[in-house]
């Protein structure tokens, strides 16, 4: 059996100067040990003529949205994967902002952008589950261990925006390394008609079915609780 991994709300926590989710955060219980063939924690630098990115695929889960987004500067076909010269500086921006599990960021005139990659602490506090994938965390929503500790992040990460696996088969637990489509993780398809329960709403599986990640439990009082098998 694969690790288990379990997340619960956690409120009134300490979220810092760094952690401004209005002092709400995820508490994860259990063990996730990396997976040796992880994809290595590095951030790559990348410089351009006009901005610079940064890039850990260490963190990358593979959602796709860079490359299908500016395939001239996230290129799939071509070495390096970031031709930071290869699109016009606002949709750069764009692309980066909107990746979803922070392993993307920019500097313009050698400065990063850290404040505008993270949408200067804007937005809500929000948990959303993708379909066949993973959580997507936005809005600096702390994350903390078994041990009370805050999760240690990749290098580069975002503390605003990350993703979280939901299908049990990181190779990066407990954030999503993309391995959800590797694995060929797949929601439930509910039946016609099914009016989905609060369980379900929340990203667990309707009875009589048996996805990749079993043991959703319902929000607790206080808690967004699943367990990954
Ligand atoms: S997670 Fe980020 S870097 Fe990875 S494919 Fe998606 S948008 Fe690109
Ligand atoms: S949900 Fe992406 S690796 Fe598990």
């Amino acid at each position: 059996m694969a690790d288990a991994v379990q997340l619960g709300a956690v409120v009134d926590a300490d979220p810092g100067p760094q952690h401004r989710g209005g002092g709400i955060g995820l508490a994860r219980h259990g063990e996730c040990a990396k997976d040796p063939r992880r994809v290595p924690d590095r951030r790559d630098t990348y410089e351009g003529q006009q901005v610079t990115i940064f890039d850990n695929r260490g963190l990358c889960q593979h959602s796709g949205l860079c490359t299908d987004r500016l395939a001239t500067v996230f290129r799939t076909d071509a070495e390096p994967f970031v031709a930071p010269s290869g699109g016009r500086l606002d949709e750069i921006i764009r692309a980066v902002r909107d990746c979803p599990s922070g392993a993307l960021s920019y500097a313009i005139d050698g400065t990063e952008a850290r404040e505008q990659v993270d949408r200067a602490g804007t937005r809500e506090p929000a948990i959303e589950v993708s379909k066949d994938g993973p959580y997507r965390i936005t809005g600096q929503i702390d994350l903390v261990g078994p041990a009370g500790s805050r999760e240690g992040r990749s290098q580069g990460a975002s503390l605003e925006h990350y993703a979280l696996c939901r299908c049990g088969h990181s190779q990066n637990k407990p954030f999503c390394s993309g391995m959800h489509w590797y694995v060929q993780f797949r929601d439930p398809v509910p039946a016609p008609g099914h009016e989905p329960t609060l369980f379900e709403w929340a990203g667990g599986a309707a009875p009589g079915h048996s996805p990749g990640c079993a043991g959703w439990r319902i929000p607790q009082p206080g808690g967004l609780g699943c367990s990954h098998r």
